[in-house]
């Protein structure tokens, strides 16, 4: 076991990201096998923050011990490649989920790094959320119809290019507010129509089916609008809950999914990456960040580039006001 000097932002104890992650040096232990990556990119996940807290995680067997280092996915250039048959130093590489990406320098499982193309670095820095988009969409028919909520996120967004490129018809709602317009203007670029997650927004999606049945309803902010959209999804449609951005439960009617025989599934991407073989990541990584970049709308949804040092100037457009993504460059 080696050392290495490093700094990041760590926290001591689960609580408010303000008042418990602290910027420090610190080293870093290295097993003999660890990959080392020393960090160009790191995203700031709303997750992140409730990992911090304790509201996600912090329960689960599998936290590290404290003190723990905040952030769950970056990008990076290998310095040491451990183990790993797959990246050798200098390569440039996706890691994630792991716990602990705000710091200059990281280490990781070689099963949890993958290389990718430097051009691709600043993109990949947030390709949890096209691979989300990926599996989101993954089985829909070619004349499948789908709805989804939460239209001002980046996942959001990504959903719509990897609609638009699979020829699917693709609604979006958004909840009223400051996001609403910029998000709409996003998602009409990518050839979806918005509407207000809310009961008017529901019987104007419901005028534009023209009497369509949607097939899949992709579900990341739930709340209470939730239902008004469900009842849209026709017999045998799935509803798929990857998020819960609005309010803590899912009320929805019980006759409505009992008559049209819906399906309520989850998606939770940890699982699906820990239950994916390392080759089949690999391609799966590969095609977001092919077809992402290729959509050239790598650039629109708007993002808040900081330094490390600056990372507490961010939180509060990333975490409360919403509608950008914090991004660490380091
Ligand atoms: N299941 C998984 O493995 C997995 C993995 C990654 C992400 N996720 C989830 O996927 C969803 C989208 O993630 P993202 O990274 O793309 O999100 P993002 O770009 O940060 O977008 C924020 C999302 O949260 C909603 N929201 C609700 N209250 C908000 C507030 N006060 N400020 C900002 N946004 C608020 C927005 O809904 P409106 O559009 O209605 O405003 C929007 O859908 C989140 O729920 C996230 O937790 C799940």
């Amino acid at each position: 076991m080696s050392k290495i000097a490093t700094k990041g932002w760590r926290y001591a104890r689960s609580g408010p990201i303000g008042s418990t992650l602290k910027l420090e040096k610190f080293d870093l232990a290295v097993g003999k096998d660890d990959v080392v990556v020393k960090m160009q990119y790191a995203p700031l996940h709303r997750v992140d923050a409730a990992i911090v807290n304790g509201s996600a995680l912090g329960r689960t067997k599998n936290a590290k011990p404290f003190p723990r280092i905040g952030g769950s996915e970056g990008v990076g250039t290998v310095v040491r490649s451990g183990n790993s048959t797959s990246v050798k130093e200098g390569d440039t590489v996706w890691v994630a989920p792991l716990q602990g990406t705000w710091s200059e320098t990281i280490t990781a499982d070689s099963a949890l790094v993958h290389k990718i193309d430097p051009k691709n670095a600043a993109l990949a820095a947030t390709a949890s959320n096209f691979i989300v988009a990926q599996q989101l969409l993954d089985g829909v028919q070619k004349s499948g119809v789908v709805v989804q909520n939460g239209g001002s996120s980046l996942t959001a967004l990504a959903v719509a290019l990897l609609a638009k490129e699979r020829g699917l018809t693709l609604f979006s709602t958004a909840s009223k507010g400051d996001r609403y317009a910029q998000a709409d203007a996003r998602l009409k670029s990518a050839g979806s129509q918005t509407f207000e997650y809310s009961p008017a927004g529901a019987r104007s999606l419901k005028a534009a089916l023209a009497g369509k049945n949607v097939n899949r309803f992709l579900n990341g902010v739930g709340g209470n609008n939730f239902n008004e959209f469900v009842k849209l999804v026709g017999n045998n449609g799935e509803v798929v809950t990857f998020g819960a951005q609005n309010g803590f439960g899912l009320m929805w009617a019980g006759s409505n999914q009992i008559y049209k025989q819906l399906t309520l599934r989850g998606f939770y991407l940890p699982r699906y990456l820990r239950d994916t073989s390392y080759e089949v990541r690999q391609s799966t990584l590969d095609a977001v960040l092919k077809s992402i970049s290729a959509s050239g709308a790598a650039g629109k949804y708007p993002t808040e580039q900081v330094k490390l040092e600056a990372l507490p100037t961010v939180w509060d457009k990333t975490f409360v006001q919403g509608g950008s993504k914090g991004i660490i460059q380091f």
